[in-house]
C-alpha cells in the first residue's frame, strides 16, 4: 500500500458528512490506470480550517514582511486559489494532524446555498476494483472566439524592436522597475537572432505579432526557454538543453486596450502553438495571473499554483510563484498529465 496525497472539493450541511459522501462516490468511481485512486475510507476524522487566519504565518514565514501576498481579513473564508496555497504549505510542512491521518478541510468562499470545502491530506492508495474501460476525462469546452476579420499575423524582425517592446509593457509583470527593464532588454537582444530557416522565428524563441488592415500592431506574444530552466540546482545541463527543444514558455501575451475582446490574443496563441507543435515540441507552459485562469482554461490550459513535472533523472520538478497561477499545454500525444501530491503534473516531456 502506497502513502497517497489527494485533494478535492466537496459541499454539505457538514465537513464530515461532505467527505463521506464523496468517499462513497469516489469509491464507485472506476479505475484509471493513469489516475491512481487515493482509499478516502482510510481517513482519520477531519481538522477545519474556518478562515483566513493561518495564510498570515504562512505569509510571514515565505514572504517575509516586505509583500503582501494574500488580500481579504483574517475572519473572512479562503478563495480557491488562497486554499491550494495554504493547503500545499500544510503538507509540505509536515502538519502533524495532517500526517498522521486526518484531512485538511478548508472552508472555501463560494456563493452557493451549502459550505464547500477544499479537502487535502495523506492516505493509503485504494485496492483495485474491477477494471472497467477507462473513460475519458471530459476536457473543458474549448470555446473559439470570430476572430477578427483583418487581422495578419506575421513573425517580428529587428526592426520591430520599439513595437514589441511596447506592446509587452501592457503585462504587468510584477516585479520591480529594474526587473522589467532587464527583461525587455533580453528580448530585444533574443531579436537579434533571427533564425532563416527554423519553424521559431528566432532559435529557441518566437516572436509574432499581429497587425490590424492598416498595419498597426494591435498585438504580441513571446515564447521562449522559461527563465527557471537557466537556474542552478534545477536540472543537469544535459537536460537543460533536451527541455530546450522539447519545452517552452510564453513570457508575454499581450493586446492594445482598444483591440481587445475580438479573439486576438487567442489567435496569437493558437499559431504559436501550431508552430511548436510542427517543431516537435511537447509542451506549452505560461505564468498568469489569477483573473486569467478561465481565459487560459477555455483555450485548452490546465492551470494551478504550481508547474509539476516529472523529468528523467530529475525526478518531480515542481515551481510555485505566488501570485502567478502556472498554465501548460500539451502539444504532443507523447506527453500525458498524471496526478503527483495532488497536482496535475507532465509526464513524458523527455523520453527516459
Ligand atoms: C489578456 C489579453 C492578452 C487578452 O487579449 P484579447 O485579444 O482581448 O483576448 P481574446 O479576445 O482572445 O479573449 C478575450 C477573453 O479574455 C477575457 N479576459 C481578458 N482579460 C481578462 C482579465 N484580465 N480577466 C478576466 N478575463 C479576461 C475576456 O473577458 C474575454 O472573455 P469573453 O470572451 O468571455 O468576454 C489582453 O486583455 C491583454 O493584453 N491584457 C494585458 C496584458 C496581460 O495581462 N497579458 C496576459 C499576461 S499572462
Amino acid at each position: 500500500m502506497y502513502p497517497m496525497l489527494y485533494r478535492f472539493t466537496a459541499s454539505g450541511p457538514t465537513p464530515e458528512n461532505a467527505l463521506a459522501a464523496h468517499a462513497i462516490e469516489d469509491s464507485i468511481r472506476p479505475h484509471d490506470r493513469m489516475y491512481r485512486h487515493a482509499d478516502l475510507t482510510k481517513v482519520k476524522g477531519v481538522v477545519v480550517v474556518p478562515d483566513r487566519a493561518p495564510l498570515r504565518a504562512v505569509e510571514a514565514g515565505y514572504f517575509g514582511d516586505s509583500y503582501t501576498a494574500f488580500d481579504g481579513a483574517d475572519g473572512a473564508p479562503l478563495d480557491a486559489d488562497d486554499a491550494e496555497w495554504l493547503a500545499d504549505r500544510l503538507i509540505e510542512d509536515g502538519d502533524h494532524r495532517i500526517a498522521s491521518g486526518a484531512a485538511g478541510a478548508l472552508l472555501l468562499d463560494t456563493p452557493t446555498a451549502q459550505s464547500s470545502w477544499l479537502f487535502f491530506g495523506w492516505t493509503v492508495q485504494a485496492a483495485p476494483t474491477i477494471c472497467a474501460a477507462v473513460p475519458s476525462k471530459d476536457p473543458l469546452p474549448v470555446t473559439t472566439l470570430a476572430p477578427r476579420s483583418g487581422i495578419r499575423i506575421r513573425t517580428a524582425t529587428l526592426a520591430d524592436g520599439d513595437t514589441v517592446v511596447d506592446l509587452v509593457s501592457l503585462v504587468d509583470l510584477l516585479r520591480p522597475a529594474e526587473e522589467v527593464s532587464a527583461a525587455l532588454d533580453l528580448m530585444r537582444h533574443a531579436l537579434t537572432d533571427a533564425t532563416d530557416d527554423g519553424p521559431l522565428s528566432h532559435r529557441h524563441n518566437h516572436f509574432l505579432l499581429a497587425e490590424d488592415a492598416d498595419g498597426r500592431a494591435v498585438g504580441v506574444i513571446v515564447c521562449g526557454p522559461p527563465h527557471w530552466i537557466a537556474r542552478p540546482g534545477r536540472a543537469s545541463g544535459l537536460v537543460r538543453r533536451r527541455l530546450l527543444d522539447r519545452l517552452s514558455t510564453v513570457h508575454a501575451l499581450a493586446v492594445r486596450p482598444e483591440d481587445r475582446g475580438r479573439g486576438i490574443a487567442q489567435q496569437l496563441l493558437r499559431q504559436a502553438e501550431d508552430t511548436f507543435r510542427d517543431a516537435g515540441y511537447a509542451v506549452l507552459t505560461l505564468r498568469h495571473q489569477r483573473d486569467l485562469t478561465r481565459f487560459y482554461q477555455r483555450l485548452g490550459y490546465t492551470s494551478s499554483n504550481r508547474l509539476s513535472m516529472l523529468l528523467p533523472s530529475v525526478g518531480l520538478l515542481t515551481l510555485a510563484d505566488r501570485p502567478w497561477k502556472h498554465a501548460f499545454k500539451l502539444l504532443s500525444p507523447a506527453v500525458s498529465v498524471t496526478t503527483v501530491q495532488g497536482m496535475p503534473t507532465i509526464t513524458g516531456v523527455l523520453p527516459d
